[in-house]
């Protein structure tokens, strides 16, 4: 059995990327092994939200985690902040993660892009952060989307550095994982990149999208003219909007349309009416379960307080340990 660690930060409703990246595995993942899933409220920070709405965030994903079928009974599901062990191992690791290595980091040369006027620290030392999130639990295996190998390289340097400098074989090297065995990067609709809620408007599918609105959204994913000669190459537009229905259709649509391509025929048209349909079929449980569950403030309230208290259990022996290690002890 491992020790299994994951989280996604709480800055609005989940789509398809957060899924089948992270969800889906987190889904399977807790009938076998020990799992901590938590809601990165911290890390949300960088972005400096409203109080306001930094609680209905939480809450959202909350929700959305439950009605995606994780069961509180079998995995641990908490809030980051309930752990505020969490952020004394991250005052730790920081201690020995180094600017370099953190500017150098692909995710914040992405964000010193995205926001120059509000390039914080806590942007800078998003992996210690991480880092801290997977040590805390001593988790082996991380279930999460490609755009978060990076971080994971990071958290097995500060975990070995912190072996090496106190002379222990303390923490683990965990493991980025999908099922799939390969990490996934779930394309987004608007021609280029990865699904994501900061890459413009209508580029992601949510899970709590009404079928109107993913309707509208795929019927605009970004298309071209159509191929000119047979067996052609995709160019990446195209390539995604068939990514997107190799995960939510049945394999023989995608074989039809495959072929259509194949022989210059395709009508993207009528393969975004399809593609609009399926995630319509797919994401419907999803919806109606989130409605409910969302109307169930007493049960929410109880899984929050019971995530809180099994996620601190095990973060203050590890947090024990590490004081320990490092040599603070008690006169
Ligand atoms: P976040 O909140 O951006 O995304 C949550 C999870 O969803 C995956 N994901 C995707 N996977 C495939 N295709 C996409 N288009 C896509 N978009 C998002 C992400 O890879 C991620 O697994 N730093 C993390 C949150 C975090 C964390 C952790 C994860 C904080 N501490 C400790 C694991 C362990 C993040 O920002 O993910």
């Amino acid at each position: 059995m491992e020790t299994v660690v994951s989280g996604i930060r709480p800055t609005g409703k989940l789509h398809l990327g957060n899924y089948f990246g992270a969800l889906r595995n987190f889904i399977s993942m807790q009938n076998e092994h020990n799992c901590y899933f938590f809601i990165a409220d911290y890390h949300s920070l960088t972005t400096h939200p409203t109080p306001t709405d930094l609680y209905g965030n939480v809450r959202q994903i909350l929700v959305e985690y439950l009605a995606a079928g994780l069961d509180p009974d079998k995995s641990t599901l908490y809030i980051q902040s309930d752990v505020p062990e969490v952020a004394e191992l991250y005052l730790f690791l920081n201690m020995n993660a180094y600017i370099g290595e953190l500017e150098r980091c692909t995710s914040f040369k992405d964000k010193i892009r995205q926001q120059p006027q509000n390039v914080n620290a806590g942007l800078l030392t998003y992996p210690t952060l991480m880092a801290a999130d997977i040590l805390i639990h001593r988790a082996t295996k991380v279930p999460v989307g490609k755009d978060q190998e990076q971080h994971l390289e990071m958290t097995r340097q500060f975990s070995n550095r912190f072996n090496r400098m106190y002379k222990v074989n303390y923490f683990p090297e965990p493991q980025a994982f999908n099922f799939g065995n390969e990490l996934v990067k779930i394309p987004g609709l608007n021609g280029s990149g990865k699904m994501g809620k900061s890459e413009g408007e209508g580029n992601a599918i949510y899970l709590a999208d009404e079928p109107e609105a993913i309707r509208k959204k795929v019927m605009k994913a970004v298309t071209d003219s159509g191929p000119t000669e047979p067996n052609q190459t995709k160019p990446e537009a195209i390539q995604n909007i068939f990514q997107l229905m190799k995960v939510v259709s049945a394999t023989e649509t995608l074989n039809f349309f495959e072929e259509q391509y194949n022989t210059c025929q395709i009508r993207y048209g009528d393969m975004k009416k399809q593609l609009a349909q399926d995630m319509i079929v797919f994401t419907e449980p999803f919806r109606e379960k989130i409605k409910a569950i969302s109307a169930d403030e007493t049960y929410i309230s109880k899984v929050a307080r019971m995530g809180k208290e099994k996620a601190q259990e095990n973060a203050n022996k590890t947090i024990r340990e590490v004081r320990e290690i490092i040599g603070f002890k008690k006169f």
